[in-house]
């Protein structure tokens, strides 16, 4: 039976380590705060003109393609996971691709658009299409640079203190072994709460959805038909181009969704909590991450983190979480790993595998 394996995993984060109470010399908070509410100590930031999801993301996806042992040349399909893409388009899959030096390779690149869960999305479509024996070398990565688009004023605070920047990639193989590889999957979304962890400007909804939702929203548009609606001096004043999180509302939902992701999997797999040997979550929240640990009665050895250290990077914390993990061989053949993640959408889901 042909499965897909991640033959090799790698991660590249920026110099430049971010601390808490650096960020409290801009806005009002705290060390104590956030290592209270978040468990975060560190994040690291990308040089502002020198870095970007594209070419962090390709430091991280030569790491990968290298411990693979191939050639990048053989990677024959990209796809690239990012809510804080170079460009409003093309896409960042492209410009990987260009980063990389395979332009001329014309392989497909695809842009995966599922914010925190990402990665996850990306492994599962990625591995209908090994399955398949359609691709043979997926190169997948999941890049952030949020630090260029956060509210660094206390206006902001509850948001741009969790996200930090970073890169990771895995590059996916098939495998006939009939042990290994990727056991289950499962991908869900429910959209009635799109707009509780969102940034909709800039965009071309002028209005729409919250019309239609009944709800009074000045979003700062000049009307008429020819008329710059896309991006106003209003947007700008009034802090619309950063992103909106109600905290609590996804915490309530994250810790409810995780385990089931989590469990969802395990049981398509027939198997339980404890014959997990390492679960990587999305590096959301330490304290959700421990509630999910708790809930499913894992270990300490049976759980990783790293959001102490580098924050949430969205698309980029679970092959990054999970490239540390196998460098500290935390990750060995055999072992049964889950990856699980929820975010912005609402959505989440899990991959279960034997590496
Ligand atoms: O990848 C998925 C994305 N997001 C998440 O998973 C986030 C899930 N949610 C969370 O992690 C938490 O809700 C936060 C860490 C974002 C916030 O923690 P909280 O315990 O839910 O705080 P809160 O939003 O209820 O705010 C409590 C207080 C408020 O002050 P008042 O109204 O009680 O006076 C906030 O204004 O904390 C204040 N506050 C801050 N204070 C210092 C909010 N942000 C900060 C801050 N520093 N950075």
């Amino acid at each position: 039976m042909r499965r897909t394996i991640i033959a090799g995993i790698g991660h590249y984060v920026p110099e430049h380590v971010e601390t808490n109470d650096d960020l409290s010399q801009v806005m009002e908070t705290s060390d104590a705060w956030i290592r209270e509410r978040t468990g975060i100590q560190t994040r690291r930031f990308a040089d502002k003109h020198k870095e970007t999801p594209a070419s962090m993301g390709a430091k991280a996806a030569e790491l990968a393609i290298e411990r693979a042992g191939i050639a990048k040349e053989e990677v024959d399909f990209i796809i690239f996971a990012t809510l804080s893409p170079d460009y409003y388009f093309p896409g960042s899959g492209v410009l990987l691709q260009r980063e990389l030096g395979l332009s001329e390779t014309e392989i497909g690149a695809l842009d995966i658009r599922t914010q925190c869960t990402g990665f996850i999305y990306g492994l599962t479509v990625a591995d209908q299409f090994i399955r398949s024996g359609m691709y043979k070398n997926v190169l997948l990565v999941g890049a952030e640079k949020h630090s260029m688009g956060l509210d660094f004023t206390t206006r902001g605070r509850n948001v741009s203190v969790i996200f930090g920047d970073g890169a990771g990639a895995a590059l996916l193989q098939a495998t006939e072994d009939g042990q290994r590889g990727i056991l289950a999957s499962c991908l869900h979304s429910n959209g009635r709460y799109a707009e509780i962890l969102s940034m909709i400007n800039p965009g071309s909804h002028g209005g729409y959805h919250h019309e239609k939702l009944g709800l009074e929203a000045d979003f700062g548009y000049e009307s008429g038909r020819y008329m710059p609606i896309f991006v106003t001096e209003k947007m700008l004043s009034d802090a619309q181009l950063f992103p909106y999180m109600d905290g609590p509302a996804v915490f309530k939902f994250a810790v409810q969704k995780f385990p089931a992701a989590i469990v969802e999997v395990l049981e398509k797999a027939g198997l339980e909590p404890s014959d997990l040997d390492l679960l990587v979550p999305h590096q959301a929240n330490l304290r959700i991450s421990q509630f999910v640990q708790k809930k499913l009665r894992l270990r300490d050895d049976q759980v990783y983190n790293n959001i102490q250290r580098y924050g949430n990077t969205t698309a980029a914390s679970i092959p990054i979480a999970l490239s540390e993990a196998w460098e500290e061989g935390r990750v060995k053949e055999g072992d049964v790993v889950c990856l699980a993640a929820f975010g912005s959408g609402f959505t989440w889901g899990a991959n279960l595998l034997r590496w």
